[in-house]
């Protein structure tokens, strides 16, 4: 396919990513999240404004273990919803990510709809994105990862595995063997630190170890529970779904690792930054994902639905007030088990119960 054609197949691809899951409903059927309890405690010590919901990613200090989740980039339409959480970020001065940068890569035209995002937002951190696709292909070219870096000024690279994502999408990739070896290049030439990021099907602890072992500073978990993108790909055009007896998309829809269990594989075998991404849509989800040994929450479908009704309002003002209610979520849930700072939170068994499926899975 011509370079030309692709970015053209890309920008497609991107405005109907962003479309479906408003229009239809592309949710895992089950949040695990509803499976486990934080333990209430009847008198708090502390006043509710004591509690401090200051943290640091990397080096940068942000005000709330909030990150808004890779959506977007690689169409105009996609510039002006980055704008849009990338000014909200600023403001709330919270983590944002941007979607993958292949587009920005792949066509000039396209950069600014990543850019904005640095040039409304000096001062947050950034992570840029790239796929697992591109890090595997056999003509990968390392500078496009300073390209990468570059746009957005970026702070922190997520490297982002989307097997399941590419399996169900038509000529999605589906050899990645070339990946550890093209990823240790990468290591080797950068010191900026390199996430690995699921994007909705979980890791599990091998491979989680492995990654840590291979160079990997951090996780976004991106587990079951939230956005499938099975499920995206089940309501595009896609001629997967008229190739076969059952679209392979919808068989697959619910397919994963609950991001609750998830966080708990990966911290056991690994000390390093975890976002917990994938079916948090309250601040409670964020103090359940910390005290399970998370270190911040992140939000992909929470943040699509505010900055497209922001889009059409012409303001940030849904997206600051979501950024300002997982604040107030989470500071009422701290204050309500008496906690008045993250780090007592962190990993506490005793803080919590899991129920149902969430304890079927860790106990079976
Ligand atoms: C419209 C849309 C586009 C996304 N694009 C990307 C992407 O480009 N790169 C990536 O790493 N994840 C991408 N994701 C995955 C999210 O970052 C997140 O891991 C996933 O949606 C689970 O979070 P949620 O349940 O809060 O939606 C996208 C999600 C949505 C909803």
């Amino acid at each position: 396919m011509s370079k030309e054609n692709n970015s053209k197949d890309i920008k497609e691809r991107k405005i109907e990513h962003l479309k479906i899951p408003l229009e239809h409903d592309v949710q895992h059927s089950k949040n695990y999240f509803n499976d486990m309890k934080l333990i209430h405690h009847p008198i708090p010590d502390i006043d509710l404004e004591e509690v401090d919901l200051s943290t640091k990613f990397f080096n940068k200090k942000i005000s709330a273990p909030i990150c808004i989740s890779a959506i977007t980039g690689g169409h105009p339409i996609s510039k002006e919803i980055n704008e849009i959480l990338a000014k909200a970020a600023e403001e709330e001065n919270i983590l944002m990510s941007v979607g993958s940068q292949r587009a920005g890569i792949e066509d000039v035209t396209l950069l600014d709809s990543f850019k904005i995002t640095r040039d409304v937002a000096p001062y947050i951190p950034i992570i840029g994105n790239i796929g697992i696709g591109q890090v595997s292909d056999f003509n990968f070219d390392i500078q496009d990862f300073s390209k990468c870096i570059e746009m957005i000024n970026a702070d922190v690279m997520a490297i982002h595995l989307n097997v399941l994502h590419e399996l169900v999408q038509d000529k999605g990739d589906t050899s990645y063997r070339l990946f550890r070896k093209n990823f240790q290049k990468l290591r080797e030439t950068y010191n900026i630190p390199i996430i690995a990021k699921e994007v909705g099907t979980g890791f599990n602890q091998e491979v989680a170890l492995n990654l840590d072992k291979l160079g990997f500073d951090g996780f976004d978990i991106g587990g079951a529970g939230g956005t499938s993108f099975a499920a995206i790909e089940s309501k595009r055009n896609n001629l997967n779904n008229q190739r076969y007896t059952r679209d392979p998309a919808e068989v697959f829809r619910e397919w994963g690792i609950p991001t609750p269990i998830s966080i708990i594989y990966v911290r056991n075998v690994s000390q390093k930054p975890i976002i917990a991404t994938g079916g948090l849509r309250t601040g409670i989800d964020i103090a359940k994902s910390i005290a399970l040994g998370a270190d911040l929450g992140g939000f992909a479908y929470n943040f699509l639905v505010s900055s497209w009704k922001d889009r059409k309002e012409k303001s940030i003002s849904n997206t600051v007030k979501e950024i300002r209610t997982l604040k107030s979520e989470l500071r009422s849930c701290l204050w309500l088990m008496n906690i008045d700072e993250l780090a007592k939170l962190k990993g506490r068994r005793d803080k919590y119960v899991l129920l149902g499926e969430l304890y079927r899975w860790l106990n079976q």
